[in-house]
């Protein structure tokens, strides 16, 4: 029996260059060899109340995008999270046994308190009992998170041995981070310091549905800085950060060729930059005509939406009907 993983995405903005290196590529692996299960989260995005057309739009946006990544409606179960009222539902038991106390110890509630403090909603509060409510409706064991995620899932094993115990049993097994990292890349952005992330603004990142055009401009506003002076001199970060970015897009004698023009104090950014984005542009060509392809055929989306919803709510029922049982909801 393969593993159950469970993952959700948050609808909000379009999927980079970081987001499909960085770890998109190893779902795309990892669909393989485990029983996967990924789902849009907007539910959850309704804590910072998005318009209704704002909301529908993003949930599509991010199908479209994993679909075009790689993402397998026949290997894995991909649902969107208000398709499946099972969730809900859970996430409602589950509250009865989350506590105040710890909900508001929570280090991302405090920082979304501290970010927004005219909007401190319930839903924000309990948002660690929905993510875990996510988990457990499919009685995942493995969940494929960063550090950031940490506390929400040993809240979410708090959660169901609490659950567990309340009703003297071992109902729910208990999740954990896991990486499937079969290569981890470092994505860097384009504004010469760390990661390449969207909350460091627009011009930092490369979309993977950014026309070429777009590419290209923000490829050439990419911070440098004046030319090595000095043979064999060690790279600043924000130069290293180009090669660590032509690394993942481009051919190795590509790199190997501007790696020697560097250490000759002969490279010329623009020429490098140059080559950059046509590299950036070809590696995501693939992905970038799937995504139009994908978005301009609503019968497919459709389709896909139907056999996620399905899927993914035969597996929420057959946990929650053994969740009534055990918590004594039965019908006369
Ligand atoms: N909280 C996660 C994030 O911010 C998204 C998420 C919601 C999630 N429910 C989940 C992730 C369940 C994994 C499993 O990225």
């Amino acid at each position: 029996m393969k593993e159950t993983v469970v993952s959700g995405i948050r609808s909000t903005g379009k999927l980079h260059l970081g987001n499909y290196y960085g770890a998109l590529k190893n779902f795309v692996q990892m669909q393989h060899d485990y029983n996967c299960f990924f789902f849009i989260a907007d539910l959850h995005s309704l804590t910072t109340h998005p318009t209704p057309s704002d909301l529908h739009g993003n949930v599509k946006q991010v199908l479209v995008e994993y679909l075009a990544c790689g993402i397998d409606p026949e290997l894995s179960t991909i649902y969107i999270q208000s398709d499946v009222p099972e969730v809900a539902e859970l996430y409602l038991y589950l509250n009865m046994n989350a506590y105040m106390g710890e909900l508001e110890r929570s280090a991302s509630f405090k920082d979304k308190v501290r970010a927004n403090p005219d909007n401190v909603n319930a839903g924000l509060l309990t948002y660690p009992v929905l993510m875990a409510a996510d988990i457990l409706i499919h009685k995942a064991t493995k969940v494929p998170v960063g550090k950031d995620q940490e506390q929400h899932l040993e809240m979410a094993r708090t959660f169901g041995n609490r659950f567990n115990r309340l009703y003297n049993n071992d109902y729910f097994p208990e999740p954990y981070a896991f990486s499937y990292a079969t290569s981890l890349v470092k994505v860097p952005g384009l504004d010469g310091k760390g990661k390449m992330g969207k909350s460091e603004g627009e011009g930092n990142v490369i979309n993977l549905s950014d026309d070429p055009e777009v590419i290209r401009k923000k490829v050439m506003r990419a911070v440098s800085d004046g030319g090595p002076t000095v043979e064999n001199q060690p790279k600043p970060e924000a130069i290293q950060n180009l090669f660590d970015l032509m690394k993942v897009v481009s051919a190795p004698d590509t790199l190997a060729h501007f790696e020697g023009l560097y250490n000759q104090c002969a490279i010329r950014y623009g020429d490098f930059k140059k080559q950059l984005a046509e590299d950036m542009i070809m590696a995501t060509a693939p992905i970038r005509e799937r995504i139009q392809a994908i978005a301009a055929d609503e019968a497919y989306l459709s389709k896909v939406a139907g056999i996620g919803r399905e899927k993914g709510r035969e597996s929420a029922l057959k946990t929650i009907r053994d969740v009534r049982e055990l918590v004594g909801i039965k019908s006369f």
